[in-house]
């Protein structure tokens, strides 16, 4: 295969049959390519690129096709399905929620809205005292945006500049886009925003990055302040920081986001988090920016924060959330019930079921076992990256190439062998099982992944 294009010829791969994967048939399935068909030709091509099988049923760990065939799943659909899938508990809501029946209420007030929003900001850290609902996560980090913008304007700055960083992402609409680094993503723009700067992000592989990661924030602040001549005091606003990046599972060192903080705190600047993929216990704490020890002023959540239904959040103090005017940022299906319902059960299931202690204590066999797989493979793994349950594993060859579609080969060989693994496109390959996944199951997807690097790697299929 190559790219996103994955093989649609159905194979004839060896049967596989364990307690947690079941593969009974040649893949695709023969039977499913008329719904893929039908997709290519009624969708847009924008929407395709996963692997070709056909979704029947998700059930906590597990992805089940209509052909008798199931995969162990380390995506939990790309970081949503955190409590696992369909999990009962927010089942059990969504039922509740549809028999009384009240399914949609625009912004009238609701019982389940209230107990939700209470509950959430009860969970939270002080500092957030209340939350802006909506639907996709790109609609937070727009938010967070005009938030730290009205901001600026009633602390009376000259410029409404927020600093970003290189590589990060936030989403697919125009401010989230200008927020995010990719350039071929925003050339459909046309223009950047002359207040949306971005500065270089601490790779682990930049030795003075690692050296003196205070010093590498500094030197980066100092340049972008020369270039595009701020005063800081009077043009910059805010920064905006993906809590890893997402891609590579790419955490910032600690000093790296003090600094940053410090740096906002004596210029008058907000901090955001873009917890998209790491909030609600993903890293094994509720929010991935805690690994930081840091106070941010606003919190960006979507995905996991319902384990399935389309939520995301803002979170911030009083003072910055109510800078809007009434009904200035209310959104047709925000605080919608059924939403309000997924997301007060994931808390319970994350609280009460142990589920951010679960990710927590079982990360840290995870990424025993990967840093193991790696040394399987020094000559294509050089860097396993993450916190409690996702990690990602960087694949470059000897001379430090990228090597995109070996990846893409591996994630097809575990699909083959009963495995779904997140697809980056990238020289990376993600792991992200729901926080629900038991040890023995972790542990039979782990060897799962090694074999198909094994297979791949030593079959040739390799590709660069
Ligand atoms: C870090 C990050 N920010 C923002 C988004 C955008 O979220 P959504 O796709 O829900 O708009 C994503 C989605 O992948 C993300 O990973």
């Amino acid at each position: 295969m190559s790219g996103w294009n994955f093989q649609l010829e159905p194979a004839e791969i060896p049967k596989v049959e364990t307690r947690y994967r079941r593969i009974a048939t040649r893949l695709p399935v023969p039977e499913s390519l008329e719904i893929l068909h039908t997709l290519e030709r009624c969708e847009s091509a924008a929407m395709h690129g996963q692997m070709p099988i056909v979704w029947d049923k998700a059930q906590g760990f597990q992805v089940h096709d209509a052909w008798g065939n199931t995969w162990i799943d380390f995506t939990s659909t790309i970081f949503v399905a955190n409590a696992g899938h369909a999990n009962p508990r927010v089942v059990q809501a969504l039922r509740d929620q549809l028999d009384k029946p009240l399914v949609h209420t625009y912004t009238y007030p609701t019982q389940i809205r209230a107990d939700y929003l209470a509950r959430l900001v009860e969970v939270s850290p002080p500092q957030f005292q209340k939350a802006f609902l909506l639907s996709a996560g790109t609609e937070a980090t727009e938010c967070a945006l005009k938030l730290m913008r009205m901001h600026a304007w009633k602390t009376g700055k000259r410029r409404p500049g927020v600093v970003a960083f290189e590589g990060n992402w936030h989403g697919r609409t125009l401010g989230a886009q200008m927020l995010s680094y990719n350039p071929a993503q925003k050339e459909w723009i046309g223009y950047q925003d002359p207040n949306i700067h971005h500065i270089p992000f601490p790779y682990p592989w930049r030795e003075e990055a690692m050296a003196d990661p205070r010093a590498y924030f500094r030197s980066g602040m100092a340049a972008l302040v020369e270039e595009r001549r701020l005063d800081p005091d009077q043009d910059l606003c805010g920064f905006m920081l993906e809590t890893f990046q997402g891609w590579g599972a790419v955490f910032y060192p600690r000093e790296f986001v003090a600094e940053v903080v410090d740096f906002a705190r004596s210029h008058g600047m907000l901090v955001a988090f873009d917890e998209m993929q790491a909030g609600f216990g993903r890293t094994g704490k509720l929010f991935g920016y805690m690994h930081y020890m840091v106070s941010p002023d606003l919190l960006c959540c979507g995905k996991g924060a319902s384990s399935g239904l389309p939520l995301a959040l803002v979170l911030g103090s009083r003072e910055v959330m109510d800078l809007p005017e009434i009904g200035s940022m209310s959104s047709t299906h925000s605080a919608n019930p059924l939403v309000c319902a997924a997301g007060l059960a994931n808390l319970e299931a994350l609280f009460e079921d142990g589920l951010i202690e679960n990710s927590r204590i079982l990360g840290e066999i995870f990424h025993a076992r990967l840093h193991a797989i790696q040394t399987r493979f020094p000559d294509n793994i050089r860097y396993v990256l993450g916190q409690g349950l996702i990690a990602a594993l960087l694949f470059y060859d000897a001379a430090g190439n990228p090597l995109s579609e070996l990846c893409s080969n591996i994630c097809q060989e575990a699909m083959r062998r009963g495995l779904l693994v997140v697809h980056t496109g990238r020289e990376s390959i993600k792991l992200a099982p729901p926080l629900c996944i038991n040890e023995a199951a972790l542990l039979e997807g782990l060897e799962v992944l090694a074999e198909s690097i094994e297979q791949v790697v030593h079959s040739g299929m390799a590709g660069a």
